[in-house]
């Protein structure tokens, strides 16, 4: 099939490439050119695990390329994926403005049937706005679809590639049976092909991330009772976890959620219900809950060094909001080096891939260590942000030689309290003992 990605950002790079590496035909359509400029040279500006080699056996065998003109997206392409930003406007409800321009300039266009499927998250009634949109412009027939997009950054191709389901909100037959010749490869170990009308996909995306965000941050707030109490999360989320309607997935406590999905989505969601006066009240109070959540080692920090962090110099393990991806959106650890310096403290951070994006927002102001260990070289303590792979094993001899004084503060619960003590250090865990 023909197909326009309009937004090659980490859902439409991903997309694209795997709509591609499946034999399909892929422009992607981006308004950044120098992006543009980029990918057509084969250079992929995020990290993304598996992304590179799809992407470049695509671009080598020319089922992948990549435009910044309209003209040339719309002559090429009868299936048009919108995986455009979806920003939170001041009240926390989500900005289609993107969307809506993207199908206006489509529709400018257009000839013969095409179908335009939205893949940015967008509130319900989106798909209804986008439908009016392309009828101001082109008089002829088209279908459009909602089909929420459920990857994760870090493992975002293998769920691409095979999802554990495909939602497609749809008006009608012909748009349905497209989308499901083209997601057939990717679902034939079983998952399904879940067949609704576009509000409720637009909806099923926003209630998955609201409740994921919810289960995350009631198991923050169990922590915060575990460690007024003294009981230990960690026991009490496994014994609740052997629990079959419960599950062991999404019950890990630390310093909250970031990214680009959970924090906006759960406020959009709350909008999405003010707006027909329902008062959402349950992710409402996830969301306050992660953003206390953030800082909440902190005054354990502060506690440690006598109320006083100036001139300490903390060593930061961990700056992207998760694992295995460089992007810092919302991420837990901007709220700790804001803080950090805020008190005077001198920050020594490492990630293993964004340090780049960090940089562009701090500057000289946080010093950029060259590996882990390099971090803690001089340092009071080590914070550590990201649970990345090479974090949770650590030769703990050579980090209490180079670390000033022996401090573990961990912010994802990766290290047992219990061995670090005895081997000396100072160990502080969220909702443990
Ligand atoms: N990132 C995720 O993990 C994830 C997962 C599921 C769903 N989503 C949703 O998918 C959507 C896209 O998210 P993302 O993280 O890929 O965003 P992103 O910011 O990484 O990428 C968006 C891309 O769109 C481009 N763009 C902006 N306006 C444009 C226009 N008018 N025409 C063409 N290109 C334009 C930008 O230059 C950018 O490259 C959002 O609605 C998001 O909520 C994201």
């Amino acid at each position: 099939m023909r197909i326009a990605i309009v937004g090659t950002g980490y859902v439409g790079l991903v997309a694209g490439t795997c709509f591609a590496e499946t034999g399909n035909d892929v422009i992607g359509l981006d308004v950044d050119a120098a992006k543009v400029a980029r990918l057509s040279k084969g250079e992929i500006p995020i990290f993304e695990p598996g992304l590179s080699d799809l992407f470049s056996r695509s671009l080598r065998e020319g089922r992948l390329s990549f435009t910044t003109s309209y003209d040339e997206a719309v002559k090429h392409a009868e299936i048009f994926f919108l995986c455009l930003p979806t920003p939170p406007l001041e009240d926390g409800s989500a900005d289609t403005r993107h969307v809506l321009s993207a199908a206006r300039e489509i529709a400018k266009r257009m000839s013969g049937h095409k179908l335009l499927v939205s893949k940015s998250t967008v509130p319900i009634g989106t798909n209804k706005e986008i439908t009016d949109e392309v009828k101001k412009h082109y008089k002829g027939e088209f279908s459009v679809a909602a089909n929420p997009e459920f990857l994760k950054e870090g493992t975002a191709i293998e769920d691409f590639l095979k999802p554990d389901r495909v939602v497609l909100g749809v008006n009608d037959n012909r748009a349905f049976e497209t989308l499901s010749a083209l997601y057939e490869p990717f679902v034939r170990t079983g998952a399904p092909i879940i067949r609704m009308d576009p509000a409720s996909a637009e909806l099923t995306k926003y209630a998955a991330n609201g409740f994921l965000a919810t289960k995350i941050s009631f198991m923050n707030e169990i922590a915060r009772l575990c460690e007024k109490t003294g009981a230990d999360v960690d026991l009490v989320r496994i014994g609740m976890s052997k629990d079959a309607r419960i599950g062991s997935a999404f019950l890990f406590p630390g310093i909250g959620y970031g990214g680009s999905c959970f924090p906006k989505d759960t406020r959009a969601l709350v909008q999405s219900g003010r707006k027909c006066g329902l008062e959402m009240s349950i992710v409402n109070a996830a969301e306050k809950v992660n953003e206390t959540q953030k800082l909440i080692l902190f005054p354990r920090i502060k506690a440690h060094f006598n109320g006083s962090l100036s001139g300490k110099t903390i060593a930061l393990w961990g700056l992207a909001f998760k694992p295995r991806t460089d992007d810092i959106r919302e991420a837990p650890a901007l709220a700790l080096i804001e803080k950090l310096i805020e008190e005077g403290a001198k920050i020594r951070a490492f990630d293993p891939e964004a340090v780049a994006n960090v940089k562009r927002i701090f500057g000289d102001k946080v010093y950029f260590a060259q590996s882990a260990y390099d971090a803690l070289d001089g340092a009071d303590a080590l914070l550590l942000a990201t649970e990345w792979n090479e974090f949770r094993t650590p030769d703990w001899e050579r980090v209490k030689k180079l670390l000033r004084t022996p401090t573990v503060f961990d912010g994802r619960n990766i290290y047992q309290g219990a061995t670090l003590r005895k081997l000396g250090f100072s160990y502080y865990g969220i909702g443990k003992p």
